[in-house]
């Protein structure tokens, strides 16, 4: 049975479902069978990065699948090591080699990496990607609003997505309407919070039993409610279509306000703070 999943639109006019998959650690075989079993159970939008490794096994899966490659959302990430302008441009193209595409829809720049300040050429090797047309529309990942606010006045352009670190317990109030006001979506990375101690708390448990739902699907409903796209990873078709089965019930103000009171200044998984965090 195919799953329909409501869609939004960015501020470039690229629609994209409000779940995708992510796919960090999905790789080789059994990583295109986790991503074709989830398009063709309704999954339309898929995350990777180059520095997943999995370009290829993602495009091996567009290829295999049956669904049209226009109804997909296939994305990547440009990795830290690669900001200088040039090697941006040559990055992105080695990126479409690898997954064998014409055109990501989105590609995200990964990190700021603020101490290397290259984040700004490497924003406008996305930019002229896009009007190559070798990408539908662009985005960072872990950019903080200064970060951001660089780009527009440097470049003249916003990004259409900050993908970030978002689960119950890091909520990301403050940087979440920052992206409204600036009519920037948010994306949420490890939304399940990369299944730890989140998925036996208490209190989204009594939730899950009273609106008869795992605590996984109250998670995502609380994502879905925030207004924020989620891309959990899993690599079960059981549990992907666990993920998805999240449009059949709804969380009130206070239930939802529970679950963002679970956050906690120290909540991020790693400790990752893009103002000093540096990944290549
Ligand atoms: N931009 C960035 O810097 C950044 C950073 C981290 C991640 N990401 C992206 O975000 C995606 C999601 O984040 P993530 O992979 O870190 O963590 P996540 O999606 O929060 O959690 C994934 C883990 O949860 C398990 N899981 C999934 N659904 C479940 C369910 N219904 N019940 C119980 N367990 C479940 C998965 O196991 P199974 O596979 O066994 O189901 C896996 O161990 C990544 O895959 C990647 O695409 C981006």
């Amino acid at each position: 049975m195919n799953h329909s999943i409501p869609e939004i639109t960015l501020n470039d006019g690229v629609t994209l479902p409000v779940i995708g998959l992510g796919t960090y650690k999905l790789k080789g075989n059994e990583g295109v069978n986790a991503i074709e079993s989830a398009v063709d159970m309704g999954y339309r939008l898929i995350d990777s990065a180059y520095n997943y490794e999995n370009e290829g096994t993602v495009g091996e899966a567009v290829r295999r699948t049956s669904v049209p490659r226009e109804e997909l959302r296939i994305t990547s990430k440009l990795p830290g090591r690669y900001q200088q302008y040039d090697k941006a441009v040559t990055t992105i193209q080695e990126s479409l080699y690898r997954a064998n595409l014409d055109y990501y829809d989105l590609y995200l720049i990964h990190w700021p990496n603020p101490k290397q300040d290259q984040y700004v050429e490497a924003w406008q090797a996305l930019i002229d990607a896009k009007k190559a047309g070798l990408i539908r529309s662009i985005g960072v990942c872990n950019f903080l609003p200064e970060h951001i606010e660089r780009l527009e006045k440097e470049t003249g352009i916003m990004p259409s997505i900050n993908q970030i670190e978002l689960h119950p317990y890091f909520n990301q109030a403050g940087q979440r309407k920052w992206h409204e006001e600036h009519n920037i979506k948010t994306e949420s990375w490890s939304p399940l919070a990369r299944a730890s101690k989140l998925l036996q708390n208490e209190t989204i448990q009594r939730l899950a039993i009273e609106h008869n739902k795992s605590i996984s699907q109250v998670i995502l409903r609380w994502h879905y409610q925030l207004g924020a796209i989620s891309i959990p990873k899993s690599s079960s078709s059981e549990r992907q279509l666990e993920n998805i089965s999240i449009f059949d019930f709804s969380l009130d103000e206070t239930e939802m306000s529970l679950i963002s009171g679970l956050t906690r200044p120290d909540g991020r998984l790693n400790n990752q703070d893009p103002a000093v965090y540096e990944e290549f």
